[in-house]
């Protein structure tokens, strides 16, 4: 297994290219399975969560290349079915299942299981598919959902707590190929339901409302090929923000998009961040000193649950106390002990940590436990006295392309060795 070995306390300077958004990339890409013309996705992060999906792809029985950020599918013929060994080792993969449906009228994937942020529970999902007309049967750790037709039906697929990102894609994805018309009401608002619903009307996908809590969906009975460009990552670009900030620093995000980190940046104004646009850039750095402020994640627009590992290792650095509350998943704490490994004081109480920001961070081993923790702890790192392992990175390759290169080009101290 790789680490990260940094040297932190260099401020990083200059210019980073965001790269496509990950979570925007994966339900687009399980899109392509609705028809059987090829598609071309553009701006395809080259992740092992992306080539992950990939696979799975292939699994169904398309054909997949992807070159040079180009992602080309082929799902002349697919098959229903996704087996756990595929299924278990990426979450995101559930939204296999709406196109599965949509076009085939039968899926049988594997349960997902948990995973180490939260129970990450699939109800929701299959409410929707039911409210379409599919049966569902859960049997031997699969769930199967048949359907002789499936029709269009209002839906509230609102859950507690609050909208679900795959889930809304999932039931986009089944209900474009309905008969009638399908309403999701407290559907997610995330730009990349937007994003999905753009490739799905470059199909032939009649959507309207997408970036609302109410999506309508008019089906048709064929889909076609499409191309399609994904959106720039903004859990990246809040992840550079960041590190900048923490490293006080100064650093320009190349093609983040402003529109979508509305709550990220108006966070980091009030800790004494400033983020401003630079022609078609971002910029980010200190304005002022830190401030302690208080953070609750939300759905879209509120304050994105992945970043709320990366704001923690920043207050960890600003002086006062900083209450985070996380609202969406609820162990999402793992990253709290390892931060206090390095010098960071910070007690949870419930869905919330209090962070007793200012204390300086010194370098040490620490353990990766999932993506956003493992960015946390590389801001850490970046940000502390002496060397800092971040161990079990592969968890960083899941979903930030090359970060330890771009970081290096920021004037990083940071290099990926063998684990020790
Ligand atoms: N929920 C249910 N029932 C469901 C589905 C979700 O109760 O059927 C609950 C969840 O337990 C959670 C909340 O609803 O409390 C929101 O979960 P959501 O379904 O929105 O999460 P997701 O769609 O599975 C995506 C991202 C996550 C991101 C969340 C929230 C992808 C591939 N994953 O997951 O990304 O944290 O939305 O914004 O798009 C990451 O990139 O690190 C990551 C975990």
């Amino acid at each position: 297994m790789e680490s990260f070995l940094i040297k932190g306390g260099v401020p990083l300077h200059g210019e980073v290219a965001i790269s496509g958004s990950k979570n925007a990339a994966l339900p687009i890409m399980a899109a392509a399975l609705l028809t059987g013309e090829p598609c071309v996705i553009r701006r395809v992060p080259d992740l092992s969560d992306t080539r992950f999906m990939a696979r799975i792809l292939e699994s169904l029985g398309a054909a997949t290349k992807l070159e040079r950020g180009t992602l080309t599918v082929h799902a002349q013929k697919i098959r229903g079915y996704a087996d756990y060994e595929l299924v278990r080792k990426m979450r995101g993969s559930i939204c296999i299942m709406g196109p599965l449906l949509g076009r085939l009228k039968q899926a049988r994937v594997s349960l997902p299981g948990g995973c180490v942020i939260g129970a990450r529970p699939i109800n929701l999902h299959l409410k929707g598919f039911q409210a379409l007309g599919a049966k569902i049967k859960i049997e031997g750790g699969y769930v199967e959902a048949a359907a002789k037709q499936l029709g269009g039906t209002i839906l509230f697929l609102g859950g507690r707590a609050g909208s679900t990102v795959l889930g809304t894609a999932n039931l986009m994805m089944a209900a474009a190929l309905a008969a009638g018309v399908t309403v999701i009401e407290s559907a997610a608002c995330e730009p990349e339901v937007v994003d999905l619903a753009a490739f799905l009307t470059a199909m032939g996908a009649k959507i309207s409302g997408a970036g609302s809590p109410t999506i309508t969906i008019t089906g048709v009975k064929k889909l076609h090929g499409a191309e399609h460009e994904v959106i720039p990552d903004r859990i990246e670009a809040a992840t550079f923000a960041i590190a900048a900030a923490a490293t006080n620093g100064e650093v320009t995000l190349r093609g983040a998009r402003a529109d979508h980190l509305r709550a990220l940046t108006d966070k980091l104004n009030e800790a004494g961040v400033a983020v401003e646009r630079r022609g078609e850039n971002l910029r980010a750095r200190r304005r002022a000193a830190l401030k302690a402020v208080d953070v609750t994640t939300l759905p879209y627009p509120g304050f994105p649950t992945d970043v709320q590992a990366q704001m923690m290792s920043l207050l960890a650095l600003a002086p006062g106390i900083s209450i985070i509350t996380e609202r969406i998943f609820e162990s999402r704490f793992m990253h709290v002990s390892e931060l206090a490994r390095l010098g960071a004081d910070i007690e949870i109480e419930g869905p919330s940590a209090i962070v007793k920001g200012g204390r300086p961070l010194s370098g040490a081993p620490v353990m990766a436990s999932d993506l956003r923790a493992s960015a946390a702890l590389v801001i850490a790192g970046l940000a502390a006295k002496g060397e800092t392992q971040v161990n079990r990175i592969y968890h960083l390759d899941r979903g930030y392309e090359g970060m330890d290169a771009k970081l290096r080009k920021l004037g990083a101290r940071i290099r990926r060795v063998e684990e020790k």
